[in-house]
């Protein structure tokens, strides 16, 4: 099983580590004029490297606050996220940064291309955010195995807007996976696929979580495509319950 990265000054014990994702008592409202929204109650969940899981529920009931949170997007109001066994909070802004770049890998929903770069362009884009050297012929030997690995080596030079819904999707995962992180965090991924797709898509996902080094969250509205999970959270009002314990 894969250990977490070093981090910089950060210290932490094996058994933490085999966590890819820890929420404890993580609780979120929001202020809307004279309203307050509980979008997350108190949550406690933790997801272990190799397990892939589904995040379930209706419109609203606070799932890509879960999600955001869990990827350090947002800050929860109490409680504690750590990520390969690494405190969040702990962290300064920048060591946060780097634990976001270096260990979560992000899906967002509509696939988080940039629509002026070409597919292998995007990937150029997470080297120079590492302050590596761009270009190598290194870098381009590993964007052509990833594109490949996911079927969309074939478009390594096209623009966002020429490619497939389903093909635009397999690049934001293979985007999310570059940095090779302990959490893949996708929220609502096959929203726009058909069916076919969308369990095209779904399979990677699983395959990613199952070669053991990391967890994979997934966010869905598509009950067909939860027999792929390992576990389902159900989330409602806020509540995030284990469906497969009752
Ligand atoms: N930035 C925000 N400001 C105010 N309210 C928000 C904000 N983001 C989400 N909410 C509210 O929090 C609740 C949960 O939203 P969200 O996490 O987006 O749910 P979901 O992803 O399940 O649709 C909703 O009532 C939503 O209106
Ligand atoms: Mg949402």
């Amino acid at each position: 099983m894969k250990k977490a990265k070093d981090m910089k000054g950060t210290r932490v014990s094996a058994d933490a580590a085999d966590m890819a994702l820890d929420l404890d008592g993580v609780s979120k409202s929001y202020r809307d004029g004279d309203d307050v929204v509980h979008a997350l109650l108190r949550t406690d969940v933790k997801i272990p490297r190799g397990e892939f899981v589904a995040v379930v529920g209706p419109s609203g009931s606070g799932k890509s606050t879960f999600l955001t949170i869990a990827g350090g997007l947002r800050t929860p109001d109490t409680g504690a996220v750590r990520v390969g066994g690494v405190l969040m909070s702990g962290l300064s802004r920048r060591a946060r940064g780097s634990l976001r770049l270096h260990h979560i890998g992000f899906v967002l929903q509509g696939a988080n291309l940039v629509p002026f770069l070409t597919v292998r362009q995007q990937f150029a884009l997470f080297d120079r955010a590492c302050g590596r050297r761009r270009g190598t012929r290194e870098d381009r030997v590993r964007v052509d195995s990833i594109l490949d690995e996911f079927g969309v080596g074939a478009v390594a030079d096209s623009y966002p807007e020429s490619l497939s819904g389903g093909e635009r999707q397999r690049v934001a995962i293979a985007k999310a996976l570059y940095g090779d992180p302990d959490v893949v965090l996708a929220d609502e991924p096959t929203a726009s696929l058909d069916s076919e797709r969308a369990y095209g898509v779904v399979d990677v996902l699983a395959r990613q979580a199952h070669g053991g080094g990391r967890a994979v969250v997934m966010v869905t509205h598509d009950t067909r495509l939860i027999d792929r999970c390992d576990r389902v959270l159900s989330m409602r009002d806020g509540r995030l319950s284990d469906m497969s314990m009752g």
